[in-house]
C-alpha cells in the first residue's frame, strides 16, 4: 500500500480516548466533584449509596457494594466466599494478572484451565480440571462478552463450586437476558479509567444477589466495622471514593449508549479490515458484546505491532504472557505447551483502537497502517 503524506500526518489514534469521554460528562463531573469538596465529604458521602443503587438496577443485581478497584473486588468476594489456605480456584489461562493474583491474596491456589479460540473459559476444561481441592470457578467476560454461563453453570453445580464472575471488562454485556455480573454467586468489576464504566482514578465493585455475602463484603471493605469504631472482623480499607462515585453515575447515564457506539465502531472494523491475513473477533451467539477491546489475530505480531505504534495508533497487547507462564502467578505446576490456544492467542492477539467517540476516519487511518505494516 502506497503511504500518502495525509496519513502520514494525521493525529496518532490512541487506545482509547479519555479526554473525548471526559468531554461528554465534564460540566455535571464538574458540579458534583465542587459539591463534594464543599461539603468535605469525601469518604461515604450521600454519592457512594447514590452510585451503587443505580449500578445495581442497571446490572439487575440486588447488591453493589463499591470498593477501592477491582483486585480488592475479587479479593473480597473470594475472602467472603470462604476460601481456606490451598483451596483451588480455576480460571482461565488468559486474563489479566489480577484475576490469579486475588485468589492467590486471599489464600487460595489458581488453577489455569485453556481457553476457547474466542479467548472465553471453555466449560469442558474447566469439568476436567475439577479436584476434591476445587472450590470454585472464576470465568472472566474478557473483551466484553461473556463465556458460556450455563455450561460454567452445569459444571459448578455438579461439583458444589462457587461461581465468581470477573466483569472487569463486561460493563453492560449479557448473554441470553443474563447480564455480566448478576449471573454467579458474586462478581466483581473494576471502574479503572480505560473500561466501559471508568472512574478519574482507581475504583471497582463487588456485585452480589446475596444479602449475607453482600453483608460481610461491605464490612470486609471498611475495616470489618458497620459502626464506627467497633470492629466486628478484620478487614481491609477498599471503600469507594465519593469523588469517584460522582464520576461513575455521571458516566453510567451515558453507558448503555456508548456501548452502543461501541458495537458500531467494531462493526465498521469488520467491514474495513478485508486483508486475509487478520483473523477478526466474533460475538458469540447469544451474546451481546460491549467490545471493551477489539483484538485481531495477525501473524508476525510483534513486528506488526512495532510498525502501528511507530506510525501513531495505539494498539497494544491484551495480554502478551497467560497467567499460567507468569512468573509471579505459576509456581511449577503448569509449563508452557499446556494450554495451545492460550498460548497461541498470546502470540498473536493484538487490540486495535476503540472506543465510543472514535470517528470513521480514525478507524481507516488504523486500517491502512495495519495493510503496510502486513505487506512489511
Ligand atoms: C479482567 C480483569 N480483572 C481484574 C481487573 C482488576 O481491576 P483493577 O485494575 O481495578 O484492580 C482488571 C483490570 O484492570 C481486568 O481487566
Amino acid at each position: 500500500m502506497v503511504t500518502n503524506t495525509t496519513s502520514t500526518d494525521a493525529a496518532p489514534v490512541p487506545l482509547v480516548d479519555l479526554k473525548a469521554a471526559h468531554a461528554e460528562v465534564a460540566e455535571e463531573v464538574s458540579r458534583g466533584i465542587a459539591d463534594v469538596i464543599a461539603r468535605t465529604a469525601f469518604i461515604d458521602g450521600s454519592e457512594v449509596a447514590q452510585f451503587e443503587a443505580a449500578y445495581a438496577q442497571f446490572v439487575g443485581v440486588e447488591h453493589v457494594i463499591g470498593v477501592a478497584n477491582g483486585t480488592d473486588a475479587l479479593e473480597i468476594a473470594l475472602r467472603v466466599l470462604d476460601l481456606h489456605p490451598g483451596d483451588e480456584v480455576i480460571v482461565p489461562a488468559n486474563s489479566f494478572i489480577a484475576t490469579a493474583e486475588a485468589v492467590l491474596r486471599a489464600g487460595g491456589v489458581p488453577v489455569y484451565v485453556d481457553v476457547t479460540p474466542d479467548a472465553l473459559m471453555d466449560p469442558s476444561a474447566l469439568d476436567a480440571a475439577v479436584t476434591a481441592r476445587t472450590v470454585g470457578v472464576i470465568p472472566v467476560h474478557l473483551y466484553g462478552q461473556m463465556p458460556d454461563m450455563d455450561g460454567i453453570q452445569a459444571v459448578a453445580s455438579r461439583h458444589a463450586l462457587f461461581v465468581l464472575e470477573d466483569a472487569a471488562q463486561a460493563q453492560g454485556a449479557a448473554q441470553r437476558g443474563r447480564s455480566a455480573g448478576s449471573v454467579g454467586t458474586a462478581a466483581g468489576t473494576s471502574f479503572y479509567p480505560g473500561k466501559n464504566l471508568g472512574a478519574y482514578g482507581d475504583a471497582g465493585a463487588v456485585l452480589t444477589n446475596d444479602a449475607q455475602l453482600a453483608h460481610r463484603a461491605r464490612l470486609m471493605a471498611n475495616h470489618g466495622s458497620e459502626v464506627r469504631y467497633l470492629h466486628q472482623t478484620l478487614g481491609f480499607n477498599s471503600r469507594l471514593d465519593t469523588i469517584q462515585a460522582v464520576v461513575l453515575s455521571a458516566k453510567l447515564r451515558g453507558l448503555a449508549e456508548a456501548n452502543t457506539r461501541r458495537r458500531a465502531a467494531a462493526a465498521r472494523y469488520g467491514d474495513l479490515l478485508a486483508a486475509p491475513a487478520v483473523m477478526h473477533p466474533r460475538t458469540v451467539p447469544g451474546n451481546q458484546h460491549v467490545w471493551h477491546l477489539y483484538v485481531i489475530r495477525v501473524p508476525d505480531r510483534d513486528r506488526v505491532l512495532t510498525h502501528l505504534n511507530k506510525r501513531g495508533i495505539g494498539a497494544a497487547l491484551h495480554y502478551p504472557v497467560p497467567l499460567h507462564l507468569t512468573p509471579a502467578l505459576a509456581g511449577d505446576r503448569f509449563r508452557p505447551g499446556q494450554f495451545p490456544v492460550a498460548e497461541g492467542l498470546a502470540a498473536t492477539i493484538l487490540s486495535l483502537p476503540l472506543f465510543p467517540q472514535i470517528s470513521a476516519a480514525q478507524q481507516e487511518r488504523v486500517v491502512e497502517i495495519l495493510g503496510d505494516a502486513l505487506e512489511g
